[in-house]
């Protein structure tokens, strides 16, 4: 179990995620963030010619400058700088909301690593029965802090998560600015990115309500989103691996989920080649581009208090979600059945069952998410 006295910072959705940092106490008894930058950033605005007024707002309530790249990953090095980002490790499944993922997220050389300049998540599924039996011990360097996340039992037939992934969070976190990640999607059944902006919260009173408040805990800002399957034909047409998603999102289950983010079709899957996924996030407005052609924009209404989150400080998250049960609707038509419903509760063995189905689309690298690049400018 983990101990609570230590100074943790906390990222909340409705799961509560806790990382332990070094650093001082707040009032609430977390630790205050501390911000990485990088070298080109100018801090603190000044206005003058060089230095225009800029939208964009630190954890620390300051500005930079407008146009300022105020955080970057290149990937250079072959190992995950951790001055800006949270390894994460954990079992969505034991505790979503959001999406429940059928997967552990585990501090794993093989599911996360640098390669070419690339940062690589690999998914990586069990093979055979035992490999899901008997438990999950992941409270070293665990990142919930509900204890269920961070150490799994097997009981009969609820087995362990069958896929191993990964999934990092930003350190940096901050309220407005247009977000560019040059990606290769994964392609293969049942298998989606998480580029996304998560709102981080801050406050202890939070930390208590977040997990019954389910209207706030759903809201993030799309990225990129595409689902791995090579089509999934529902009543509004296809949701497959040629249909991108980016913008708004409200809450967990669809059609609301997905009803204000905008869409965009291709002729090939966007997992075939590096691509570049743009967010600019504005006070009123949220704006979506692939390779530098806007897709789509949404308005957004101050006055509804729906949207109040998206004028608060989030964090960059980038992660390789399988299944779940929000990702795929039930009774879509797909080249493979759909191995699990919704709403069964042995998920994750119906799922496991099913392997030699799903595996047989995961084709070696086609599986993975690879990042080429990843930056933040000030508005
Ligand atoms: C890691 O990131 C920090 C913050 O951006 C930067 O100052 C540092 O140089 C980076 N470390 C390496 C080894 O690249
Ligand atoms: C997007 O625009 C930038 C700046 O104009 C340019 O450097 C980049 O090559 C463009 N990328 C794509 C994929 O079109
Ligand atoms: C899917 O189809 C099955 C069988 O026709 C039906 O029982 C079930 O209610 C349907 N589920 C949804 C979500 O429509």
């Amino acid at each position: 179990m983990l101990s609570l006295a230590k100074p943790r910072l906390c990222l909340f959705i409705i799961i509560s995620i806790c990382h332990q940092i070094p650093g001082e106490l707040d009032l609430f008894g977390l630790a205050k963030v501390e911000v990485p930058l990088t070298d080109k950033l100018v801090n603190v605005m000044k206005p003058s010619k060089e230095c225009e007024p800029s939208l964009t707002i630190y954890t620390n309530g300051q500005h930079p400058c407008k146009n300022r790249l105020i955080f970057e990953d290149n990937f250079e090095r072959p190992f995950i700088n951790k001055t800006k980002w949270v390894v994460e490790q954990y079992t969505p499944i034991t505790h979503g909301p959001p999406d429940y993922e059928f997967v552990s997220y585990e501090i794993n050389d093989n599911t996360l690593f640098i390669k070419d300049n690339k940062l690589i998540l690999n998914p990586v599924p069990a093979t055979s029965l035992d490999q899901v039996l008997g438990t999950l011990d992941l409270r070293e360097g665990c990142t919930s802090f509900v204890e269920d996340q961070c150490f799994y039992q097997q009981v009969s037939g609820y087995i362990l998560p069958p896929v191993k992934s990964a999934r990092i969070s930003s350190k940096f976190s901050f309220t407005y600015g247009k977000i560019e990640i040059k990606a290769k999607l994964p392609v293969g059944d049942w298998i989606y990115p998480q580029i996304q902006l998560l709102p981080r919260v801050k406050s202890n009173a939070e930390i208590q309500l977040l997990p019954r408040v389910k209207s706030n805990a759903g809201a993030k800002l799309w990225i990129a989103y595409s689902r791995g399957n090579s089509y999934y034909i529902g009543p509004n047409g296809d949701i497959g691996n040629t249909v991108l998603f980016g913008g708004l999102v409200l809450g967990f289950e669809e059609p609301a989920r997905s009803r204000l983010t905008s869409k965009n079709k291709a002729a090939v899957p966007y997992g075939d080649d590096f691509n570049l996924y743009t967010l600019i996030w504005e006070p009123e407005k949220i704006t979506v581009l692939f390779n530098n052609q806007t897709y789509g924009s949404y308005q957004i209404d101050t006055s509804d208090k729906r949207f109040n989150h998206f004028g608060n400080e989030f964090f960059l998250s980038i992660g390789l979600g399988v299944g779940g049960i929000n990702d795929f609707p039930d009774n879509y038509t797909t080249n493979n059945p759909k191995p699990w419903t919704n709403t069964h509760t042995k998920q994750l063995k119906t799922f496991f069952d099913a392997r030699d189905t799903w595996s047989s689309t995961w084709r070696k690298t086609n599986v993975q998410l690879q990042i080429d690049s990843v930056k933040i400018w000030s508005l």
